[in-house]
């Protein structure tokens, strides 16, 4: 007799979500979680709700806002002065939002009768975890039938720029500045780099991005990427290509980072450095080898696709296993499993996960991009149509961007959709439901879009793919 049907270690969107649904489906259910707030308070939802997806956006919306208000607003007639940020009340606005999404996890575990166990989970041999919480002699074990592991992931440390927490920063510490810095590096040219990037480069601080590798967002669609870079440079980013890390020091005035590209080598000096390299999954110290759990071998967790370990009973989702570090892939997996347990037969469709970048305007894609389908010797069409020629990007002021659909060129089927322009991240939601419906690029050119939205981009990319678009 176990303690639990399931017991689910780790609290975030892979992980919180799982307990839930395991629940609906009638399991015994325990979510295990050491997630902490900044005094120390329990917090359930993980990297996402706590350092993660809604600080980030809740910051980017701030300097959004205090972007447009600067340099958009004169041309609608509106006249403010001299709009000022004040940093500490952008700060508690980010945290009163955490602290209410990550307080309404509590309440929905409460209304599903999960239990929340607080504290840090070790595996042990038999479906058993031990749970240490604040004192090490403060120790319990619990068993399951079933476990889901959702440890999630952490910042990726470059030994030659260790994390101070102070100049030195991981996300978390760039979530947090107190204060807007006069001269931002960011090493890593990714989602992180960007989106933080964009925040404080927003707000005034003189940014600019280190990128190892020689193409600007090498994983999106390439002619999209390119607008973007122009873009974001026009706003005062600086992007560095090609940038290899060479050296990082400190001194009581400043940062100085020396890296090199095809020209040699050039020192930037800064008064804070992000690094946002990438994240490593927290297999580290979850009593993996002790019981003979499978990794491979960058310290990922092997699964297979249905989220099965090498272990019987033993499933795991999320950051924590291979494929894209997304929420609502975490929380897509996490159903998934939850229903397997449950004895039903579900499916994640990984072509069709969304990716955004929250950048403005944002850039989302769903899909294979024109490199990948080439790379693959695919036959494919594409329709494009830029937000220039758009009634809603003209009455709303930012006609920047396209939308990119590429289709097979014998099936007409849609293969992927690229959007760049204001609200791609909502935009991008019609196109996943197109591909998870297998819909060919002609549906959507006889689906009816509103008038005026940004939608009729889709419609007219769509057209554009049978080249009959109307509007270009
Ligand atoms: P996590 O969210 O990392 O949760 C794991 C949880 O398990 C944590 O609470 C951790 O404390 C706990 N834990 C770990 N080990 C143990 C243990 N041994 N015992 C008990 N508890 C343990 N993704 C998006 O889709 N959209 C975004 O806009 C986005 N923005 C992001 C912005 C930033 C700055 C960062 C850093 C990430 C962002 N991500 C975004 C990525 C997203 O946060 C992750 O993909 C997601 O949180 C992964 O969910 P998870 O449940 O696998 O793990
Ligand atoms: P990333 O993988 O997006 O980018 C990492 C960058 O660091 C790349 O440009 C890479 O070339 C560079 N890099 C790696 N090692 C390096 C080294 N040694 N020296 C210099 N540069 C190096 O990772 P990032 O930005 O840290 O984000 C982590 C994850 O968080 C992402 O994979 C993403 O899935 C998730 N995330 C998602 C968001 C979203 O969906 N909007 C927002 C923020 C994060």
């Amino acid at each position: 007799m176990t303690d639990y049907d399931v017991i689910v270690l780790g609290g975030g969107p892979g992980g919180y979500v799982a307990a839930i649904r395991c629940a609906q489906l009638g399991l015994k259910t325990a979510c295990i979680d050491d997630g902490v707030d900044g005094q120390g308070k329990s917090s359930l939802g993980g990297v996402c709700l706590n350092v993660g997806c809604i600080p980030s956006k809740a910051l980017l919306e701030t300097s959004h806002h205090f972007y447009h208000a600067r340099h958009d607003f004169p041309a609608h007639g509106i006249r403010t002065g001299d709009v000022q940020i004040d940093v500490a009340a952008m700060q508690r606005r980010k945290q009163q939002v955490v602290t209410s999404l990550t307080g309404g996890i509590a309440l929905l575990f409460a209304k599903h009768r999960v239990t929340h166990i607080k504290g840090h989970g070790c595996l042990l041999a038999g479906r058993r975890v031990r749970v240490v919480a604040g004192e090490a002699d403060d120790e319990q074990i619990f068993s399951a039938s079933n476990m889901i592991v959702a440890t999630g992931s952490s910042p990726v440390e470059l030994a030659a720029a260790p994390f101070d927490g102070e100049r030195i920063v991981d996300s978390t510490g760039a979530l947090a500045f107190t204060a807007v810095p006069k001269r931002l590096g960011v090493i890593g040219g990714g989602v992180i780099g960007l989106e933080l990037g964009s925040v404080w480069s927003r707000l005034g601080a003189k940014t600019t991005l280190l990128v190892r590798g020689e193409q600007f967002l090498a994983k999106a669609d390439q002619q999209l990427a390119r607008a973007v870079q122009q873009d974001l440079e026009d706003e005062g980013l600086g992007i560095c290509l090609g940038a290899k890390l060479v050296s990082v020091k400190k001194s009581a005035k400043q940062i100085t980072v020396t890296y090199a590209d095809g020209d040699g080598e050039h020192k930037l000096q800064v008064d804070k450095l992000l690094v946002a390299a990438g994240r490593r999954p927290n297999t580290g110290d979850i009593g993996a080898e002790d019981i003979g759990l499978k990794l491979d071998a960058r310290g990922f967790i092997d699964v297979d696709a249905d989220c099965r370990t090498n272990l019987p009973g033993i499933f795991a989702i999320g950051d924590v296993v291979r494929g894209p570090m997304l929420a609502h892939k975490a929380s897509e997996e996490g159903v998934a499993v939850a229903e397997r347990i449950a004895g039903q037969q579900p499916e994640v469709n990984d072509a069709t996960i969304p990716f955004v970048i929250y950048t403005w305007p944002e850039i989302a894609w769903v899909g294979r991009s024109s490199e990948q389908l080439q790379a693959e010797g695919i036959d494919f069409v594409s329709g494009v149509f830029p937000f220039l020629a758009n009634g809603r990007a003209h009455a709303s002021g930012d006609t920047r961007g396209m939308v990119k659909i590429l289709a097979d060129a014998r099936t007409d089927r849609i293969l992927g959709v690229h959007i760049y322009g204001a609200n791609a991240s909502e935009l991008i939601a019609e196109a996943v439901v197109a591909m998870a419906f297998a819909a060919s690029a002609e549906d959507l050119a006889r689906t009816i879009h509103a008038h005026p939205t940004l939608s009729e981009a889709i419609h007219e990319a769509a057209l554009a793919v049978d080249k009959r678009p109307i509007h270009i």
